[in-house]
């Protein structure tokens, strides 16, 4: 019995996995996308790992609270196109309020390449709320602000921990050679 089940859980996720790529094929291979890559998130994890990680999570939240997970995704892919490295942001142009200010940026250029609806560009723009002011109009717009906050944490914690177990790991094989 327990074996059914896990099968079928294994299929719904295979199929999901499917869904989700159909949903934002376009998006994820046009070339802007790829630029994307330049550039570090958080720690080791790139613009677009970052982005993908963001927009699939979002996708399953909201496919299971039957809410609009194909704005989710598509929003979700497209919400950090900003296209700059932030950490070098404020020194080359002055602006010291990336966090702010980037979701804006992401619209616009998201807008030069793709059509949206307003559902995906209010879930772009607010993504940052409630550090951007003007509140989300939609559950999809709340859900990406707590989703992104939690993906990033995940990879911070995912690149200090490898760092951790690679140093302890050195330190012990050094202990081992000198007894
Ligand atoms: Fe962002
Ligand atoms: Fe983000």
């Amino acid at each position: 019995m327990q074996h059914i089940v896990m099968r079928r859980a294994q299929k719904l996720r295979n199929d999901w996995k499917k869904e989700y790529y159909e949903t934002v094929r376009d998006i994820i291979e046009h070339p802007v996308m790829q630029e994307m890559r330049k550039y570090q998130q958080h720690c080791h994890t790139d613009c677009l790992q970052h982005c993908v990680n963001v927009s699939y999570h979002n996708y399953l939240i909201c496919r299971v609270l039957r809410l609009d997970a194909r704005a989710a995704a598509r929003a979700g892919l497209l919400h950090d196109l900003f296209l700059y490295d932030w950490r070098l942001h404020a020194g080359i142009t002055g602006d010291r309020f990336h966090a702010m200010t980037h979701p804006r940026r992401a619209l616009r250029n998201a807008e030069k390449y793709f059509m949206l609806s307003e559902l995906e560009k209010d879930i772009i723009l607010k993504h940052m709320w409630p550090l951007t002011v003007i509140p989300p109009k939609s559950l999809e717009s709340l859900i990406i602000g707590i989703v992104d906050k939690t993906c990033g944490l995940f990879e911070i914690s995912e690149f200090y921990s490898e760092k951790w177990m690679a140093e302890t790991s050195q330190k012990l094989s050094g202990r081992k050679k000198e007894r």
